[in-house]
This record gives C-alpha cells, structure tokens and sequence, in this order.
C-alpha cells in the first residue's frame, strides 16, 4: 500500500462499462430498483433500508453509482479499515463542497490535520468550557418565546444556538448568524446533490472564506481562549497549521457543530413529544436526557451515511468492489441493526447499549466534535421541556424527520401552554 506522502494525488474514480452496469442491476434488484427518494422519506427509508439489510446488504445503488452498505457489521468493516477504503478521492462530494481539510485526507496528513484540534474537545475540556455558555444561550433563545403559544423550533431554537455555540467555540465572531446558516444550509443540500452540480457553492464558500480568514487575523492579533486562538499559537511545528489549512478545518469543523448539531436537537424532542410517557419520565428525573439524546442518535441518525472510495480492488461481505468505487456505509441503518440493537425501530431511552450508536462514525474519522454535540443536544432539549410547559408538536404541520445524507426534521412547529 502506497503511504500519503507517496501519493500526492486523490484516488482517481473508476469507470464503468454499460455491461458491468447492467450486470450489476440483475444481481442487486433491490438496490437497482431503489430511488433516493424512497431513502429519503421517514417511513419509506427505514423500510427501504431494512430490506436493503435483510436481503442486499452491500448493494449497487443504482440511481446515485455507489455501494450501500446497510448492516452494522460490514458498515464498521468499511469505516474501520483504512487501508482498504479512503476518504482522499478525485470525486469526493465531501472534498469537492468543504475543501481539503481532515476529513478530506488519509493516514498521516489526516492524524497532522487532525491533531491541533482534538485536546479542545475532549470531555473535560468540553464540559468546563461550555456548559455554562450552552445553558445561558439555550435560556436567552427560549425567553422570547415564553411570551408566545407556538414557533417553529429550528428557525428560533436548534439553528440559532448550534451556530452560535459553534461561533464562540471556534472563536468566530458572528455578525450576523443568518448569513452562516445559508452557507450550511447551501453545504448539506450540496452534500446530498449526487448529481454532483456544484458551481452555485463557489460564491458562498467564498463569502465565508472570508469571515474565517477575518477572525483568524483579529485572534492573531488578540489570542482568546477559543479552538482558533489554540492551533494559532500551537507550541510545536508539528501542531502549526498554515491559515489556508486552518480555513478549511473550520468549514468541517462549523458544518459538524451546525448541521448535525441542529438536527440532533430537533430529533430528541420530537422523539420524545412521540413518546410521552418517556418524555414524562424524563421531566420527573432530568439525567434520562443523556439516553435519550443517545437514544435519539441511534434512532435518527443525523449522519444517514458517509462517503468512502475503495483504495484498492477488494471484497466486502463476498461482493466484488474496483479500486476507485465510491461506497456509502450507513449509520443510519447499521444503528437499526436487530443483531446489535433488539426491537430496533423502538425509540426507548432505557436502552442499554444506545451508546454503541454509529452515528458518531468510527475508526480514524469518528467525530471530533461528539462530547460538544452530545452536551448542547443534552442541555439544550432539557432546557427546552422544562421551560416551555406542555410543549407538543403541531398535529396540523407534520414534522417527521426526512432525508438520506442528512436525516432530521426539516421544520418543526410546536405549541405550548
Ligand atoms: C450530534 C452531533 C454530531 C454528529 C451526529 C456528528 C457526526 C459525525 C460523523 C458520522 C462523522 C464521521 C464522518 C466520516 O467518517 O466520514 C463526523 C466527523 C466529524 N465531525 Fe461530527 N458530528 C456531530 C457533531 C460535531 C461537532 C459539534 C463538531 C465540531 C465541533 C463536529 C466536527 C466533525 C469533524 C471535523 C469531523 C471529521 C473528523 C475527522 O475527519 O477526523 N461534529 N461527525
């Protein structure tokens, strides 16, 4: 196996030949017939994918070219072996709407990317510095709306706070959010456009390009105690990132603690406005939030899938796979597995092993941002059930999470008393 260094340039992108295509519809029906529009709906997908699981669980998906993978085992076996199959590709969607950053790049230019960034958002670190900021934010969000009876919690709730906690993270000072929340809003569309359309995120990249470079020399000049401040005044060579090389980190970076974030906290609360009998146990004892937050990441993944490339010609669960193929391994279905998880498509925030969720991924790439993640959805659904009393969805404008890459509610109205 060729090492980073040696190989300067992303894995090119096989090309097929109409017979193995054709080939490939007869062996893989399912996966042949299936459309993205059936994954992408809430009760279609779960049951698209758990079809996919029982009877084609490394298929050909045919309308988007890649393999899906849909059962836990060979998810992990996708994510987890590195030698085999890479995220550094000539076609990555990934790489072509974020940009070169960590998780664009492989073994040892992965773990330098990486590095500058991990000591800020480990558990501790995360719970000092941000708990309290997470609860005064989630609280300044929630005081307007005491004076109302209804909203719509992404637009006014998850949006505003994950970004803003982000914001202050990183050390990025948001004139104005809006602005931030149309770029992520243009990246996770972009993500999800297989058909691989990507001038229309040339200008809003830029425009935020710009924001971050703008932030990175105001910190240059006044160091903070912000994840920024941290890689810029690194101790060792090793840990100094050039400023381009910070730029990009900060598009993954801001896209993990926007997107997933706001979805994870729409996700738990209406998981648990569906089940309120667990809701209620969880008003009677606030530490249930912590398993339904897991609970809810099992259940919904917001991740629904990644994106890998084979590095090599190689076999996955006994299917034959070309150097150069895009596989989607998905979260979502390998966290609605009966062999790790029993009575899989219940929601119960008792689970044992909710824990054992994929949704974070796993292996070399799993998520950097997981303890800040978890923490703001813990906070931010618990402050939100026990400040805005009888909270329950708005059975005139259906909620239910949707979508294949990304899963989540894509509005969520709510009243309360
Ligand atoms: C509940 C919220 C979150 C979920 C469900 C989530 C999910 C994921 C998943 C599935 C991956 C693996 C992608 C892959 O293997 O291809 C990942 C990686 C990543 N996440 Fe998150 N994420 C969350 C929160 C965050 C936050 C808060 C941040 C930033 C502080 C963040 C930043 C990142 C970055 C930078 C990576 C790439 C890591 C690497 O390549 O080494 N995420 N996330």
């Amino acid at each position: 196996m060729e090492t980073q260094t040696d190989r300067p340039v992303p894995i090119e992108s096989a090309t097929l030949d109409t017979d193995t295509i054709a080939q490939r519809r007869l062996r893989f029906p399912i996966g042949g017939a299936i459309t993205l529009e059936e994954l992408e709906g809430y009760e279609s997908g779960i049951l698209a994918q758990r079809v996919l699981r029982e009877r084609e669980p490394v298929t050909w998906f045919d309308e988007v070219q890649a393999w899906l993978v849909t059962s836990r085992r060979l998810v992990d076996e996708v994510v987890g072996a590195h030698e085999r199959f890479i995220v550094y590709a000539e076609r990555s969607f990934n790489r072509a709407v974020l940009g070169d950053h960590m998780l664009s790049r492989d073994g040892d230019d992965h773990h330098r990317l990486r590095a500058p960034y991990d000591p800020s958002l480990r558990l501790r670190a995360v719970r000092e510095h941000y708990t309290d900021l997470i609860s005064d934010l989630a609280d300044g969000l929630i005081a307007p709306l005491r004076y109302g009876q209804a909203a719509e919690l992404r637009s006014t709730y998850a949006n505003p706070l994950a970004i803003t906690v982000s914001g202050r993270a990183l050390g990025l000072a948001f004139e104005d959010i809006g602005e931030v929340s149309e770029a992520y809003d243009v990246f996770a569309s972009k993500l999800c456009d297989y058909s691989g359309v990507l001038r229309d995120i040339v200008p809003t990249r830029a425009a935020l390009d710009d924001l971050i470079y703008r932030n990175i020399e105001r910190i240059r000049h006044q160091p903070d105690s912000s994840i920024i401040s941290s890689v810029l005044t690194a101790e060792t060579p090793e840990l100094r990132h050039s400023d381009e090389q910070i730029v990009a980190n900060v598009r993954i970076l801001l896209f993990g603690a926007i997107e997933t974030v706001t979805s994870i906290i729409l996700s738990t609360s209406w998981a648990l406005l569906s089940h309120p009998r667990q809701l209620a146990e969880a008003l009677a004892d606030p530490g249930l939030f912590v398993g339904a937050v897991n609970e809810a990441l099992r259940w919904i993944s917001p991740v629904g899938h990644t994106e890998r490339w084979a590095a090599m010609d190689t076999q996955l669960g006994g299917i034959p796979i070309r150097r150069g193929e895009m596989l989607f391994p998905s979260l979502a279905a390998a966290n609605r597995d009966p062999e790790f998880f029993p009575d899989p498509d219940t929601f119960n925030i008792h689970r044992a092993n909710a824990r054992n969720h994929a949704a974070f991924g796993r292996g070399e790439h799993h998520c950097i941002g997981l303890n800040l993640g978890n923490l703001e959805a813990q906070i931010a659904v618990q402050r939100l059930f026990s400040q805005l009393t009888n909270l329950r969805l708005d059975p005139d404008r259906p909620s239910a999470p949707t979508g294949f890459g990304f899963r989540s509610p894509r509005q969520m109205h709510v009243r309360w008393e």
